[in-house]
């Protein structure tokens, strides 16, 4: 992947205004209720059936800062994304048998987090960057399925 100089410098003033811990959970909590079918891979974490459940989930808060984080280290780290995330990706393919299309749905659902946060912030310019680097992310995450 190439990232011109606009791009990167783009991502990394977007990525000033993330919040790992709130944008997290909020990244998680839509994810669940929007595609409720990706709840099945969390039975550990006790009561997510609804809204506000979810919204109390203190699994759920923990779980959406760790996947965060993995976002955060690939914005840090954006010509090294595929080595980086490469450990995560067998681990989702191999143990947690995580089925792959469910990663552009958690992206889908960051973009719109991010949008509906950073309102008119949220460029054309800067929305084509941050799905460049969503796009390169779950390209990474799909590796270790092939
Ligand atoms: C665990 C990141 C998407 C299901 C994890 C962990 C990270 C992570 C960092 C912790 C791994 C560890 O502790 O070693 C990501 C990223 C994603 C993504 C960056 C996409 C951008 C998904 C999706 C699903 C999923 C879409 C399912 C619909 C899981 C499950 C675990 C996990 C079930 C284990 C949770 C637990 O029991 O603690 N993920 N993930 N992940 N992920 Fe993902």
């Amino acid at each position: 992947v190439h990232w011109t100089a606009e791009e990167k410098a783009t991502i990394a003033s977007v990525w000033q205004k993330v919040d790992l811990e709130n944008d997290g959970h909020n990244v998680l909590s839509r994810l669940f209720i929007t595609y409720p079918w990706t709840k099945r891979y969390f039975s550990s974490f006790g009561n997510i059936s609804n809204e506000t459940a979810i919204a109390g989930n203190s699994k759920v808060h923990a779980h959406g800062k760790k996947i965060l984080g993995a976002l955060d280290n690939a914005a840090h780290h954006l010509d090294d994304i595929k080595n980086l995330l490469h450990d995560l990706s067998h681990t989702h393919a191999s143990e947690l048998h995580v089925d792959p299309e469910n990663f552009k749905r958690l992206g889908e659902v960051f973009v719109i987090v991010l949008a509906s946060k950073l309102g008119p912030a949220f460029t054309p310019s800067a929305h084509a960057a941050v799905q460049k680097f969503i796009a390169v992310v779950v390209d990474a995450l799909g590796h270790g399925y092939h």
